[in-house]
């Protein structure tokens, strides 16, 4: 977010390099900044793994692997840039010794560069390991300066609220708050960031945005895709761990919060905190009403047919885990009091769609005849992904001898202004180098994040549900429709 810091040398340090995260993300996006011209001058990739391979063997999965995952294409020269930059090395996670032997490796490093450069650790690996590392980095120095190191960690941040509190007073323990950049990949994505610009870098909007004059604010994040070869982290986590508590309600914040004062990262993260806060705590009585939760069984998404999340691999038989999750959320603050905020996520649904509805509230009276037109009130549309757009939805008038009215939609593209927009790791990989934390989250953003979701989560994880309840390539079970019917809602 911010063009003014400037890029020092650095050595990125990635735990579990071999893994999926790195070579369909992080690898990805460090290619493209390198292309881009955005890397620093100075940098070196550290990519650890368990396995004994060599530097050529281990240079020639990452290319194949850009071959399929990067944006921009592969050329010879900037591969043969690029990969000098790589170094392979061999690691055991839970061995002193290896990060004793990081350590020195690092010091070469330096030697070269002729300074401490900074470093960058990044912990592309299952939450079980975090606390493993930390201590390691802790123990062997690796970090020792809290001006030039950052940590990266990858969500889930925890399980629960109680363990997100124990991960934070763990990792205080090596890592200044200012050290760490808590990522939560949404955030980067270009839509979303570009919600802040829409909000507040236009005079248009803001009056209209409250109580007074918004009825109701969706937010979907559809997916085609089922659990692929993550069933049993899946099993563990569900859709609302997996999602909600992050990704959803993360962008809830960027529609919801009061307008910061500056572009300042504590200042924005302060706003999001506000809203978190905000959000009314649903009572364990209360949780069937205000949340509903599914499971897809067999069916049909895109034309090809789908096994139930309880055939697919890893996956127990009896399973409960919610592959789906709706919540309407209220906000008890003077702005958004009484709106209800509606968000959902699932997997195996109908198509891939992540979108914000913004739903205006009807006129009080109407000056044209029922007869002109059956009139829909205002909406407006941030399409996060794939469509990349903002629809303002409107009533006009038909062309034609008689006044009838029709819907219509004006939209602005992102597309049609640059074809070419950034991954959301390209973006956060970026400014973590920079040190520009406002697009990660802090420490207390997290455990009110958790705080949020936490009496649905005990609910849901004591009470045995009635799976599968929704078809693959559908939208979910009958009782979201429900959920927002009630209040004489639709989902859009
Ligand atoms: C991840 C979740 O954080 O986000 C996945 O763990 C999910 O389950 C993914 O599929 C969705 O990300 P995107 O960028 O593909 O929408």
């Amino acid at each position: 977010m911010t063009e003014n810091k400037a890029l020092h040398p650095t050595t990125i340090i990635i735990f579990g390099a071999t893994g999926d995260l790195a070579k369909r993300k992080l690898f990805p996006a460090f290619y493209n900044l390198y292309i881009d011209g955005r890397m620093p001058k100075g940098f070196n990739i550290v990519a650890l793994g368990r396995a004994d391979n060599t530097n050529e063997y281990f240079k020639n999965y990452i290319k194949e692997n850009l071959e399929h995952f990067s944006r921009k294409k592969i050329t010879s020269e900037d591969w043969a840039g690029f990969q000098a930059h790589i170094t392979y090395f061999q690691h055991q996670l839970d061995e002193e010794d290896s990060y004793k032997n990081l350590y020195q490796k690092l010091k070469d490093f330096d030697r070269v560069y002729g300074t401490r450069g900074n470093r960058l650790f990044y912990l592309s690996i299952g939450p079980n390991f975090v606390s493993t590392i930390s201590n390691h980095i802790k123990n062997t120095s690796l970090a020792s300066d809290a001006k030039k190191d950052r940590i990266i960690i990858e969500k889930p941040f925890g399980h629960d609220k109680q363990s997100a509190i124990e991960l934070n007073s763990l990792l205080a323990e090596t890592f200044e708050e200012e050290q760490i950049y808590r990522i939560d990949h949404y955030l980067g994505k270009e839509t979303v960031q570009n919600i802040l610009a829409f909000r507040f870098g236009n005079s248009i909007f803001e009056p209209l945005w409250d109580r007074k004059h918004i009825e109701s604010v969706q937010i979907t994040v559809a997916e085609e895709v089922g659990v692929e070869t993550r069933g049993s982290f899946y099993e563990q986590t569900g859709a609302l761990r997996d999602m909600i508590q992050n990704h959803l309600l993360q962008i809830l914040c960027m529609v919801a919060m009061e307008p910061p004062a500056s572009l300042e990262s504590g200042e924005i993260r302060d706003r999001k905190v506000d809203v978190l806060k905000s959000i009314r705590r649903i009572s364990e009585d209360q949780v069937d009403h205000y949340a509903v939760r599914g499971q897809y069984g067999k069916g049909v998404v895109n034309g090809v047919k789908a096994k139930a999340y309880r055939q697919e691999e890893g996956i127990a038989e009896d399973s409960n885990t919610e592959t789906f999750a709706a919540v309407k959320f209220y906000l008890d603050n003077e702005r958004w009091q009484d709106v209800p905020f509606y968000v959902r996520t699932g997997k195996k649904m109908k198509e891939k769609h992540s979108y914000i509805t913004v739903q205006f509230k009807p006129l009080p009276h109407s000056t044209f005849s029922e007869s002109s037109q059956h009139l829909s009130a205002n909406r407006l549309i941030i399409n996060i992904q794939p469509l990349m757009d903002i629809r303002l939805q409107f009533m006009a008038k038909k062309p034609g001898l008689s006044l009838v009215l029709k819907p219509v939609e004006m939209i602005f593209d992102n597309f049609a202004c640059q074809e070419d927009t950034p991954e959301a790791y390209e973006t956060l990989l970026l400014d973590a180098l920079l040190g520009d934390l406002t697009l990660f989250m802090r420490s207390d953003q997290v455990e009110e994040a958790w705080d949020v979701v936490k009496t649905i989560q005990e609910a849901w994880q004591d009470g045995k549900a009635s799976f599968p309840n929704y078809e693959a390539g559908s939208w979910g079970p009958e009782e979201s429709v429900a959920l927002v019917e009630r209040q004489g809602h639709n989902w859009v």
